[in-house]
C-alpha cells in the first residue's frame, strides 16, 4: 500500500532538523483543531506487545482526529508472538515470523506503528531493538517506533513541543534530567530520545542519576558528539541539587541500571539505597522559575510529591496532551 516514499522512524534521529522543525510546527498549527481529512480512507496499524496508557489512547485519538482508522492490536489477546530472528527453525512458543506479520500488514494498513516487548534479561541484545528492526526490515509502509529499549521517539517530539511552548527559543536554556526511585524503573529508552533531542536544540544538559545509572554508551558517544555539532553542553554526574539550580526545566525519569539489567535482585538491593531521590519542593527551592516535566506514568509520592506534580510548575498533563498534536502532525509528515 506504500504509495509514497517510505521513511520508518525507529528512533528522532530518523527526521532530520528541517523534518522535525516542519513536524513541531505542524504540531502547533494542528493543536485545538480536531478534526482533518488528511487519513481519510487510510488505516493505520498499531501493535502492542506490552502495555500502555498515553501512547495507546493518543495515537488511536490522532488518527481518528485525521479521518483515518486505527486497527488496535494487542499481543497475546488479539495476535501472537512473533519470531524476530531471520533463518531459525520455527519449533519454539511463536507461531508467526515478523516478516509474515509486517508482510501481510503492509497490504491492509498504510503505516505501522509498534510497541515491542522487552525482552530484560541482556541489555547488550535489548539495546540492539532486533524486533523494531524487523519491521522496518520487511514491512512495505512506514514503520513507527512506539518505545523499545534504546529510545522513544514518540515521547521526544511532545517533550520537544511542550519545551518550545513554554520556553520558546531553546538555545543556551537548560534541562535538568534527574533520576528517581521507582519500584517499577522503565528501560532508559525516554532519557535516550529525550537527551538527543534537547542537544539537537542547542539545550544544555545537566544529567543527575546515581552511580550505576549511568545511559547507554553508544547513546552517550552520540550525545557528545552532539554537543559539539550544535553547541550545547552536557553536565554529567552532577547532583540533584546542583542540577536543577537554576535550571529552566527539571525532567523527572525513573530508569533501569543497564549495569544490573536482568537482574531484578540486584536492581532492587541498588535502587533500595536510593528511595530519597525524588522530586518535592525543597529540591525546587533553589530553581523558582522551573517548570516539570515528567513522561507518565508517574509514582506519586514516590517519584514526584503530590504538591510538586499539582502545583504551578508541572508540564505533565500538557506534556501528556501534546502525545495527540505531535504524533497527529508525524502521521500528516509520513504519510502525505
Ligand atoms: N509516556 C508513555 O509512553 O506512556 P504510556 O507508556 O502510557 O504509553
Amino acid at each position: 500500500m506504500a504509495d509514497t516514499e517510505l521513511q520508518h522512524v525507529s528512533r528522532l534521529r530518523d527526521l532530520d532538523d528541517d523534518a522535525l522543525n516542519q513536524v513541531l510546527e505542524l504540531s502547533g498549527r494542528l493543536k485545538g483543531r480536531h478534526s482533518r481529512g488528511d487519513l481519510v480512507g487510510r488505516t493505520v496499524g498499531l501493535l502492542f506487545f506490552r502495555g500502555s496508557l498515553r501512547t495507546r489512547a493518543s495515537f488511536e485519538t490522532a488518527v481518528h482526529q485525521l479521518g483515518g482508522h486505527a486497527l488496535n492490536l494487542t499481543a497475546m489477546s488479539d495476535f501472537w508472538e512473533l519470531e524476530e530472528n531471520e533463518g531459525v527453525v520455527m519449533d519454539g512458543r511463536a507461531p508467526e515470523h515478523i516478516k509474515d506479520a509486517a508482510t501481510v500488514l503492509s497490504r491492509y494498513c498504510h503505516a505501522l506503528a509498534i510497541r515491542p516487548a522487552l525482552g530484560g534479561s541482556h541489555w547488550d541484545s535489548d539495546r540492539n531493538d532486533r524486533h523494531i528492526k524487523g519491521w522496518t526490515r520487511h514491512a512495505s509502509v512506514p514503520v513507527i517506533n512506539m518505545e523499545s529499549a534504546l529510545w522513544h521517539p514518540l515521547q521526544a517530539l511532545a517533550d520537544l513541543l511542550t519545551l518550545r511552548e513554554h520556553l520558546g527559543r531553546l538555545k543556551k536554556k537548560r534541562v535538568a534530567i534527574v533520576w528517581v526511585h521507582s519500584p517499577t524503573p522503565a528501560s532508559p529508552a525516554v532519557v535516550h530520545s529525550l537527551l538527543h533531542a534537547v542537544l539537537r536544540s542547542g539545550m544544555n544538559v545537566s544529567l543527575s542519576h546515581p552511580s550505576g545509572y549511568e545511559l547507554d554508551d553508544e547513546v552517550m558517544d552520540e550525545a557528545h558528539a552532539l554537543s559539539k555539532e550544535y553547541g550545547s553542553e552536557i553536565d554529567l554526574g552532577t547532583p540533584p541539587e546542583k542540577a536543577v539550580r537554576d535550571a529552566h526545566v527539571v525532567y523527572a525519569r525513573s530508569w533501569q541500571s543497564i549495569e544490573s539489567y536482568g537482574n531484578p535482585t540486584l536492581q532492587a538491593s541498588q535502587r533500595s539505597k536510593h528511595t530519597n531521590w525524588r522530586i518535592d519542593e525543597k529540591l525546587l527551592a533553589s530553581s523558582p522559575d522551573a517548570r516539570l516535566m515528567h513522561a507518565m506514568p508517574v509514582r506519586r509520592n514516590v517519584e514526584i510529591t503530590d504538591s510538586v506534580l499539582d502545583g504551578p510548575r508541572s508540564l505533565l498533563y500538557e506534556q501528556a496532551a501534546n502525545r495527540l498534536w505531535s504524533q497527529m502532525a508525524l502521521l500528516i509528515h509520513l504519510l502525505r
